[in-house]
């Protein structure tokens, strides 16, 4: 018998315009539907730190994901084609935490062949390298590129500074976490809400 479309595979692993490799839709995917987990070990933020501590700084490939302060998810260990999903500034999906388990979502209907992306919205850090927009630059094309996979830089003032603190808030936890950097405190000495605010 005929498989139904509705049976076919939601969408399919293949090298990525953006980077290395994407996630495509095999078919059409409807606005709101839960396209994946995203999937991987669970682990503490030291054990993630430990875990890219010997990695070029300059180099900003992870599999990582920030669950909240205490756990990270490693999707190079146990993972699924979630951590395949690129990054874009004008994405079709997002990511949200439910009981401490991630999911990327559809936040609009999306055709087949059309890549997955969801906005990794990664925090700056106070001791981020002078160059860190260089280093996690992005390439996903869009008309409305921030050229950075990083959360937007906060503006002068005190409106903008409060506008930006709020989203911040609301997406903690739901963004993809940088590597670790040699120099960082121990997560101890980090402030609470920095720990929970990194996504891959
Ligand atoms: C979770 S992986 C995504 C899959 C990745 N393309 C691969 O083949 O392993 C995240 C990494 O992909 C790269 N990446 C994802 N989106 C990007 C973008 N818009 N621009 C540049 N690099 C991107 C970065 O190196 C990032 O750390
Ligand atoms: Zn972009």
């Amino acid at each position: 018998m005929k498989k139904r479309a509705s049976r076919l595979p939601l969408f399919e692993v293949r090298h990525s315009r953006i980077h290395g490799y994407g996630v495509f839709a095999a078919r059409r995917i409807r606005k709101g539907t839960t396209v994946i987990e995203y999937l991987g070990e669970r682990v503490s933020h030291d054990e993630a730190d430990a875990r890219y501590d010997d990695k070029d700084p300059n180099d900003n490939h992870t599999f990582l994901f920030t669950v909240d302060s205490k756990t990270v998810i490693d999707g190079g260990v146990g993972g699924n084609e979630a951590r395949y999903i690129n990054h874009g500034c004008d994405p079709n999906c997002t990511s949200t935490a439910e009981k401490k388990r991630i999911y990327v979502e559809a936040i609009r209907t999306i055709q087949p062949g059309e890549e997955l992306a969801y906005d990794y919205q990664i925090e700056r850090d106070a001791d981020d390298p002078h160059n860190v927009d260089e280093i996690f630059a992005c390439r996903c094309g869009a008309a409305k590129c921030r050229g950075s996979m990083l959360v937007a830089r906060r503006k002068a003032g005190k409106a903008a500074g409060k506008k930006v603190s709020k989203r911040a808030g609301k997406k903690a936890g739901k963004t993809v976490r940088k590597a670790a950097k040699k120099a960082r405190p121990a997560a101890s000495e980090r402030p609470r809400a920095e720990a929970g605010r990194r996504g891959p």
